[in-house]
Order: C-alpha cells, then structure tokens, then sequence
C-alpha cells in the first residue's frame, strides 16, 4: 500500500514510522520543513504548506497513493479530506464538516448538548463583546475563556489561574466578544485517543500530556512538553468507571456524529479533566495528539496499514488493534525560550540513546549537523516493564543533548505521579 502522510511533526513521524513497520507500505510525504526522520523513511517528499489542498492532491495523484493519514489539523480545516476523497483517495481523518469537533468550540460544545451528550461543562457561546462581558461580570466563580477558532493549544484563558476577572474581561474584549465561555473544571487530565471508521471505535492507551513549559507545571502553555502512558494503559488517577464513563461519551459522539449525516473517521482525540464528578470534556481533537501520539504508536503491536486500510472501509473491529503492555515516556526537547521566544539557528548534538526512541520534530539536518528552529525540535520515548525504566530511558537520552535546547525533567517521574494521585484523592 502506498500512504501519503500529510504533516512534518514528532506526531507525523511516529505515523510515518508505524506504517513503515509494514514492509509492502510505501511512505509518501508532505510536509512544510523537512523532518529528517520523515525524510529517512518517505520514497517521495513534497516541501509544502499543509494547507496547500489542490498542489497536495495533484502530488498525490502523481504518486499514486492508495490513501491518506492527516496528522495535523490545519489541514482538516481547509479540507484536505473532502478534496483527497473527491479524487478517489481515502483518507484517515474527518471531512471539513466533521473536523468542526476540534475546529469550533462552539459546534463542539452545541453538538454534545443537542444529543444530551454526557461530561458537557456549563458553557455560553458568544458573538458579540457587550452580551459576553455581562456575563462575565455577573458569573459567581471561574470562568475558562476560549476563541471559537484554532489556536495551536494556545488560545485559552483561565481565570484564577492565568487571568483574574479583568483579564478575562480585557481578553474577551480583544476576541470582540467571539468566545466560548466556560465553567472552569478542577481535576487531573487525561487524553484517550481512538481509531474510528465512522460506526466503530477502538480506544487506545490512556496518556497524560503536560502542557505548561516549565517544572512543577508552571509557565505559558505549550504544544505540549511530554507525556507518559502505563503498562496496563490506565492512570492512576482514572477509575476504571471514569474510563468507562470517557468511552461512553466518545462513542456518543461518534453515534450523534453518524446520525446527523456527518460521520466521524479518522482518529478521535479526548481531552478530559477527571473531575470530583467523574470526566469531563475539555475538547475534542479530530487527529492524534503531539506528543501523545508517539506513547500509543510506538506500543502498536497490530499493523498500522491494515488498520488505515479499515478505518477507510469502515470495517474496523477489536480485533484490528492490539498494545503492548508496557509504560512509554515521552520527552521533548524545545529551544531555549520555547514557547514565548525561541531561539533558532543553534546547532545541538544527540548522545548516545539506544535505550529510547528518537521522533524528529521542527529540525532541521545540514552538513553542520541538527539545527534547531522556532517550534519542538525532537522527542525521545522510552518504553519499559514499569514507568520508572520508561522515565529513566527517556531522561537519560534527553539529558545527553547538548546545545541551546530544554526539556522537563519531571515527566513521569514518580514524585510528579505521587502528587497527581493525591490531587485526586483531595478532590474525592
Ligand atoms: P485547549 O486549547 O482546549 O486544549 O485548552 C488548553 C488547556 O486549557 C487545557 O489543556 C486545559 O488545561 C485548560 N482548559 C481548557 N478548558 C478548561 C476548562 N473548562 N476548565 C479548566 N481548564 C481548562
Ligand atoms: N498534545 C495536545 C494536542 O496535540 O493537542
């Protein structure tokens, strides 16, 4: 099977690398910079905005390809899906229409209080700036303030937190009043990511990301810094009635989805915030999550081509999708004053790292060596029996890079573990 994989991120390249596992597929890639694990795998690569729809399907056709695997959302949005499937290629992620889960917030949220979809936070949508700020100045408690479009994860504002109430005030005002406004939810994350061909859901391990650049979770909010899955792909903090419940509200969307004639395909992306009252939805991401992706890929056992292959024939079954049961940790290394300033153009080194996997992110590979750029240069998963061997592997081969680049030292370390239990615990 020839696969175009639409996308040039750590995401894309464990994608990539999953279907490459399969030794009949042939990897076809676009992508805006060229990332060297990417271009170590592809026969063929085309430099190109993601969002450049009629070059990308033109490129598509030239090389024949049988399907497509969308790895980020930009392109969803300016529907790469509609227009790949119109010329005869299937793809893994939604039509425009249907992408609108992650695209607006306000379809989303709409969406699930119309089918009385469970695990919905009280939420306004607004468009006009007076009608918004009324109601933040007359709201007992803590609002979450969301632009209604695409923000790369960095558009949302939480009062108490990040902005007190005359900051949400001043940010709403600078949106003219387009905004989502939301309770705001106390609890610990999750992300539950599954394959879906339209009827049929297969979920994935649970991960947790970590999204704050800095420690101790401190700091701006990042495309996110790292992630950790466990060996029997749950999270400490998750009951096995909180996962039931998250699954129930996935195949819920899916069913609402499929009944109001826009079925869901693709990989299906929930954020949820483990609440005193079970999960809630925090959004819906209608792609695989960067870094979470590389947790749940690399543990694929089953054969990533055979499952593109079902998604598109709407003919996926359990059966399709087997894990290995170990723990994965996830490490990214970003430029120094990453995500506010970062500095680009520094050469860095990799030491030796056999014990973890290296996914190539925005860097570039010259005659110098690797070049950082302005976004996540490169991540290391480290995968064992326990999440102490996983968090070693990955720390080891992130602490042997040397050059202008930072990563957390703290993800999926026991302490941070500890204090995520009993954050949960408190709130029960
Ligand atoms: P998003 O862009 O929707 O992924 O939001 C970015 C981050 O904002 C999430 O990872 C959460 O940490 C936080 N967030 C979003 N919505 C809420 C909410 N309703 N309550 C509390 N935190 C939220
Ligand atoms: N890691 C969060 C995301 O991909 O949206």
């Amino acid at each position: 099977m020839k696969i175009l994989v639409v996308g040039g991120g750590g995401r894309e390249h464990a994608i990539a690398a999953a279907l490459a596992r399969n030794k009949t597929t042939t990897i076809i890639s676009v992508m805006a910079k060229r990332n060297p694990g990417i271009d170590g795998i592809a026969e063929n690569v085309l430099l190109l905005k993601e969002t450049e729809i009629p070059r990308i399907v033109s490129f598509a056709r030239e090389n024949g390809v049988d399907s497509a695997f969308i790895g980020p959302e930009s392109p969803l949005e300016a529907g790469i899906v509609d227009a790949l499937e119109a010329v005869g290629i299937p793809c893994v992620g939604p039509v425009k229409s249907a992408a609108r889960i992650e695209t607006d917030k306000a379809f989303c949220r709409d969406m699930m209080e119309r089918h009385a979809i469970e695990g919905c936070p009280k939420y306004r949508v607004f468009h006009s700036a007076p009608e918004a700020l009324d109601f933040i100045k007359n709201y007992e408690g803590d609002l979450v303030v969301k632009p209604i479009g695409l923000t790369g994860g960095k558009g949302v504002r939480i009062m108490g937190e990040q902005v007190d109430r005359n900051g949400a005030i001043e940010y709403v005002k600078s949106l003219h009043g387009e905004a989502v406004l939301e309770e705001r939810l106390i609890g610990e994350e999750f992300t539950l990511q599954a394959f879906v061909d339209g009827t049929h859901l297969i979920p994935m391990p649970l991960v947790q990301d970590h999204k704050r650049a800095f420690e101790g979770d401190i700091g701006l909010n990042t495309g996110g810094m790292g992630s950790y899955s466990m060996p029997d792909h749950m999270l400490p903090f998750v009951t096995s009635s909180d996962y039931r419940k998250a699954i129930e509200i996935m195949k819920a969307v899916v069913a609402a989805m499929e009944r109001t004639g826009q079925p869901y395909k693709g990989i299906l992306y929930g954020q949820f915030m483990n609440t005193a009252q079970g999960p809630k939805v925090i959004e819906f991401n209608a792609r695989f999550g960067d870094p979470e992706a590389m947790n749940v890929l690399t543990l694929l056992t089953s054969d990533l081509t055979e499952i593109v292959h079902h998604i598109t024939e709407g003919t996926l079954l359990p059966s399709h999708v087997s894990f290995d049961t170990q723990a994965t940790v996830c490490k990214y290394l970003v430029p120094e004053g990453y995500p506010a300033s970062p500095h680009a153009g520094d050469v860095i080194t990799v030491g030796p790292h056999s014990d973890a996997l290296l996914y190539y992110a925005n860097v570039e590979k010259n005659d110098g060596g690797l070049v950082t750029q302005t976004s996540r240069t490169l991540a290391f998963v480290g995968v064992g029996e326990t999440l102490e061997h996983a968090e070693r592997a990955a720390e080891l081969a992130a602490s042997g890079v040397k050059g202008r680049v930072r990563h957390r030292r703290d993800i999926g370390t026991k302490e941070l573990l500890e204090r995520r239990i009993a954050h949960m615990k408190e709130l029960r």
